[in-house]
């Protein structure tokens, strides 16, 4: 579990992907790993997920695929099922969070307050996803939680993007930066893999000097 905290953490980013079209997978892990960023959070929003998930954990193996949206535990199942290695969820599900820890399999549930923070630590858990970020209150925000609660880690994610991501980075408090920016679904579905990738690597250019 702690292991695949510490690669997101390696990485930095976590890419929040929202895709069609099965066939697109491949291209688009490849394009990933080709910008520096061998990581993907593959959404529950569309209905190729699961397929997504399972294409990329088999064919494309230098990959860590999470399932991001996981809002209920039969999706967190179903992500497993398909090869996902960590769970993202945008808000606290006891019951996703209890059956993901029961199963060893690591969770970032979202967490933008002190309760919900309490909620995850009773759990167990110390990796949260700071979810709106921009309009939780920001980095300022991540700032003011760490004071009571200095073991916690961060993945702030919406809202951010090449502009505001060093805001994040420098927090000690940070694990990795999550986004839908190098990533945008409009780049996904007209098969700019190349552009994916160069924004892949200007965003692993922004959080040079940062370590997480
Ligand atoms: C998520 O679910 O993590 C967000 O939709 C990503 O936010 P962004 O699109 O603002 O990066």
């Amino acid at each position: 579990m702690l292991n695949i905290f510490t690669k997101l953490s390696t990485i930095g980013l976590i890419p929040v992907i929202k895709i069609e079209n099965p066939d697109h997978a491949i291209p688009l892990g490849k394009a990933l790993i080709a910008g520096g960023v061998p990581v993907a959070e593959i959404t529950f929003r569309t209905a190729a997920a699961e397929e997504v998930i399972e294409r990329l954990t088999n064919e494309v193996p230098e990959l860590l695929v999470g399932a991001g949206t996981v809002i209920n535990r039969t999706l967190a199942q179903k992500a497993i099922k398909a090869g996902a290695k960590f769970i993202v969820s945008p808000g606290f599900n006891p019951e996703t969070v209890d059956w993901c820890m029961e199963q060893k399999i690591p969770i970032i549930p979202g967490a933008n307050t002190p309760s919900l923070i309490e909620q995850g630590l009773s759990k167990g858990l110390e990796v949260f996803k700071f979810f709106p970020a921009e309009n939780s209150g920001g980095a300022s925000m991540i700032q003011a939680l760490s004071a009571p609660f200095g073991n916690v880690h961060f993945v702030p994610t919406g809202g951010i993007d090449t502009k505001n991501v060093a805001e994040y980075a420098r927090l000690d408090s940070v694990l990795a930066i999550g986004g839908s920016w190098m990533v945008k679904p409009d780049l996904i579905q007209n098969e700019k893999w190349d552009e994916i990738a160069r924004l892949c690597r200007e965003a692993r250019l922004a959080l040079q000097g940062f370590s997480f």
